[in-house]
């Protein structure tokens, strides 16, 4: 499933590697001299390293065959589709006619954009997860999306070969923000966590609810809530709530279901503020995906740092991608960042 291939920053964090260094496919490479703490007194602490590992798609339910002219051609399960991708700016691999025979194309027409099919459109289909997840997968009319960000499986991989110790003999609490479809909601659940899931959407929250049903984990602890994630979050601290872990995946731009708007650059970092104070002290994982474009995952370094002051722990950071198997390189999605205690 997700792997590490490659690293490529060392302090000072301003200058990457040059490409030729880095490597882009086999498994996991070493992280030679590379350390992402902070060490010293906060006036005077020291950058020693900052390593940026990235962490790829290899989930054989998801292949992406080509990417190139800003779309990507991808084949969930049986089904191949092209969508528009704005960060694949160079040419594809694969000749025109491979790229024709996709069952679907999104055409970013209108607000919304529109999926043209090539012949019926093709029933709704699930995929399956390390045996453990499961998940439908759907067209719809109004997004390009169709149920899943693949490129955040290896988030799922570690939750599930990171289960966690129980807190006073329950099991710890999880609090998964801005979780779609709940793919990570149902990973933490798998592993052994009890989990509240946030969500502006309602589709996607009954979504959420079906691909646990799906999963074959209708008893699986999860809570999930049709909630503007800032609203959640302050609600949850004048109640005293706690949770040892906290996922978020926030998009550049959203809204909450009564039209609260969320902007990533002005809203994230006092939303990190408040998490923190609904992180116990038995608290274990903060996950923070971003995939603004513009943004950087020393952002998600110095974010984290900050939020988990005190905490002891560490952080790590990356990038997500894709191995674009055609092309022979790797399609940079995301950006991560990871707090970890132990
Ligand atoms: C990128 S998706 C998250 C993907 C998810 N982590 C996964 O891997 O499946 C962003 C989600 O944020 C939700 N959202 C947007 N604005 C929100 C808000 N103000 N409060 C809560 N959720 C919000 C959207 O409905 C969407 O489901």
């Amino acid at each position: 499933m997700g792997e590490v291939i490659a690293w490529r920053a060392q302090c000072p964090a301003r200058t990457a590697a040059p490409a030729e260094n880095r490597p882009v496919s086999g498994s996991r490479i070493s992280t030679r001299t590379a350390e992402n703490s902070l060490s010293g007194t906060r006036s005077g602490a020291k950058l020693r390293g900052v390593k940026i590992e990235v962490l790829v798609n290899s989930w054989p339910g998801y292949r992406l065959l080509d990417s190139g002219n800003r779309r990507k051609l991808e084949r969930f399960g049986e089904v191949t589709i092209i969508r528009s991708e704005p960060k694949a700016w160079w040419k594809p691999a694969l000749p025109d006619s491979e790229w024709k025979k996709a069952a679907a194309v999104h055409e970013d027409e209108g607000r919304e954009g529109k999926w043209r099919f090539k012949g019926a459109k093709p029933a709704d289909w699930e995929l399956k997860f390390a045996d453990r997840m499961k998940f439908r997968i759907k067209f719809m009319d109004n997004s390009k999306q169709i149920g899943l960000f693949p490129e955040q499986s290896p988030h799922w991989k570690y939750l599930l070969e990171n289960p966690p110790a129980p807190v006073n003999g329950e099991k710890p609490r999880a609090l998964n923000l801005f979780g779609y479809t709940g793919a990570a909601s149902l990973a933490l659940a798998a592993a052994g966590w009890q989990v509240a899931h946030v969500d502006a959407s309602k589709p996607a929250v009954a979504w959420g609810r079906m691909n646990q049903e799906l999963s074959g984990a209708k008893d699986a602890p999860i809570r999930w809530i049709l909630e503007d994630a800032v609203k959640f979050v302050q609600r949850e601290i004048r109640r005293g709530a706690k949770y040892e872990a906290i996922l978020l995946d926030p998009p550049a731009f959203g809204r909450g279901p009564d039209g609260e708007l969320w902007k990533i650059e002005r809203d994230l970092p006092p939303l990190l503020d408040a998490c923190r104070q609904l992180l116990s002290d038995k608290a274990s994982l903060v996950i923070l995906t971003v995939y603004t474009i513009d943004a950087s995952s020393i952002l998600c370094q110095n974010l984290l740092a900050e939020m988990t002051r005190g905490l002891g722990g560490k952080v790590s950071i990356g990038e997500l991608a894709m191995k674009d198997e055609a092309g022979d390189r790797l399609l940079p999605l995301s950006l991560w960042g990871r707090w970890t205690r132990g």
